[in-house]
């Protein structure tokens, strides 16, 4: 987990509540609610999931836009920006989302539990998706995916 100064009380309201449902957590900062980039915490989790040595990342700032365009800068990295469960669930399912953006200033607590305990407990799906995120990959590593694509047609 990691936030910028909008996310710091949310991470630190969060963090046991993520350790509650049985996982270890790494935090990645920030200390304290001084202003700080999100740049940096977002790739700080991006590096530490796309590296394996975290299996998933949690980032915050005040919307979850920003931190997680950050992560999603990294290599290998598909951070998801949720605001309710629905896509909580379905970024899990369909995209492999190793990344949850959160925005602290839009959503509150209980919320955020409710988000942060749908995309912790959700499989990938696989099948169909499979192909997609593995288009990502290949986006990540600057193919052009239109050849393959199963339907390129604009
Ligand atoms: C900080 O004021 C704010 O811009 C940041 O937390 C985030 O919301 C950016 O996307």
């Amino acid at each position: 987990m990691a936030s910028d100064h909008a996310g710091f009380e949310l991470r630190r309201q969060l963090r046991p509540y993520v350790e509650g449902l049985g996982h270890e957590v790494v935090d990645l900062g920030t200390g304290s609610v001084a202003s700080v980039d999100y740049p940096v915490f977002g790739a700080r989790v991006g590096r530490a999931v796309a590296s394996g040595d975290c299996q998933r990342g949690i980032v915050i700032c005040g919307t979850g836009v920003g931190i997680g365009i950050a992560a999603t800068k990294i290599s290998g990295i598909r951070a998801a920006a949720c605001t309710e469960t629905y896509s909580a669930r379905l970024s899990r399912q369909h995209n492999d989302a190793n990344v949850l953006a959160l925005g602290a200033r839009a959503t509150a607590l209980g919320l955020a539990q409710d988000i942060v305990a749908t995309w912790l407990a959700t499989a990938f799906e696989g099948g169909r998706h499979q192909r997609r995120v593995d288009q990502l990959a290949a986006l990540d590593r600057g193919e052009d995916i239109e050849a393959q694509s199963v339907n390129s047609a604009l």
